[in-house]
């Protein structure tokens, strides 16, 4: 299961490498309303399952995957168990981003000397489809990067899981891989998270956006990338910065209680199908006005797609020096005004989409002052 990017240089230089993103797992509260949610709303289809029918007792998962994007909905059955004591104070949310290397302990291993904090001990798992082995480091707030080594491993997800396929039948929405995750983190911690990932994976700052790119009228907020040696792993991290009312970053940090994965970017070859789908499944999107458009063209150039077409599902367009990119950004996926998924479609361009940034914080205002947090 790998994570494919524009980019795809081998470099020398790369001391950590990572094949892909191998997993992201949400820990939730009802684990079986939110695998049918991902999988009718947003085209996912269930793979693997584990639960007390499989012999797990404490913790239930659902497995679900559409193109190389792989989402574990987890939760627990009592209340002291860790998962539901997450999920108490950070509300549904990310714990897991998992890293698909090639040897588990020794990344492991590497990754402690260097610094990282552990946050499970390699272990080896088994069944007749063979085994995996796997371990796992912290990052910010909770949230933990998982070490997976799946190379002697050909069942459908991990051992303690059996092949479980959708009652229903999804309509796949054209997702095709991880194209980033963004991590908010608290005033004055970026750098620190930026030199852990440099420090300890090796990762290389790719674009830095200050205060002065990303602030309104209202709110500012800071943000570094960081990309693994591949560049198929990228990593924003935003911080608040000093505005006017709070910024979007602080109202994250308030409902999520503390750091933690804000959104991730799933890439798509045809944005415009993809939100039509995705807005006929009742998935709720933000708004920019229609003066966004009046001169977009003139801003960002010839593009392919109908402008029309764009328009009509206020899909975003912005160019780089390489090429042009489209994004979207859904609301919430949960009460909790935290985590959310943005759709990106690449022609080319590289980069994060800064010339939506006024456009786009403008719109999550309008959303925070609903929710009475600007
Ligand atoms: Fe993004």
């Amino acid at each position: 299961m790998d994570t494919l990017t524009t980019t795809n240089v081998q470099t020398n230089t790369d001391t950590f490498p990572i094949n892909g993103t191998d997993y992201v797992e949400f820990y939730v509260g009802n684990a079986k309303q939110a695998a049918l949610f991902y999988q009718h709303c947003f085209g996912f289809e269930l793979v693997a399952y584990k639960g007390p029918e499989t012999g797990s007792r404490e913790v239930v998962s659902y497995v679900l995957q559409q193109g190389k994007i792989r989402f574990v909905i987890t939760s627990a059955f009592s209340p002291e168990h860790e998962i539901l004591k997450h999920v108490d104070k950070h509300g549904d949310g990310i714990k897991v981003l998992a890293l698909w290397v090639d040897n588990a302990e020794e990344a492991h291993s590497k990754a402690l000397e260097r610094g990282a904090t552990c946050a499970m001990e390699p272990v080896k798992l088994e069944d007749e489809h063979g085994y995996i082995k796997m371990a796992a480091i912290k990052t910010y707030g909770e949230t933990i990067h998982a070490l997976i080594e799946r190379s002697n491993y050909n069942g459908v997800f991990m051992p303690g899981y059996v092949a479980k396929k959708s009652t229903a039948k999804i309509k796949p929405l054209g997702f095709k891989y991880v194209d980033h995750c963004v991590g908010n983190v608290e005033l004055g911690e970026m750098n620190k998270w930026v030199k852990f990932y440099e420090d300890v994976l090796g990762f290389k700052l790719l674009i830095t956006f200050d205060d002065e790119d990303i602030s309104t009228e209202y709110s500012a907020l800071m943000s570094k990338v960081v990309s693994n040696g591949n560049g198929y792993i990228k990593f924003p991290i935003n911080e608040p910065a000093q505005g006017k009312k709070k910024s979007q970053i602080e109202e994250f940090l308030d409902f999520y209680r503390g750091p933690g994965v804000q959104h991730v970017a799933i890439a798509t070859d045809d944005i415009v199908s993809t939100v039509e789908g995705l807005r006929d499944n009742g998935v709720e999107f933000l708004y920019v006005p229609e003066t966004y458009y009046e001169d977009i063209l003139e801003r960002v150039g010839g593009i392919k797609e109908d402008l029309e077409a764009l328009k009509r599902n206020n899909i975003l367009i912005d160019r780089d020096e390489e090429g042009y990119l489209l994004q979207i950004f859904t609301k919430p996926l949960q009460d909790r005004p935290t985590v959310f998924f943005e759709i990106i479609q690449r022609n080319g361009a590289r980069s994060f989409g800064k010339g939506n940034f006024k456009a786009l914080f403008e719109s999550i205002e309008r959303e925070q002052e609903l929710r009475g947090n600007l």
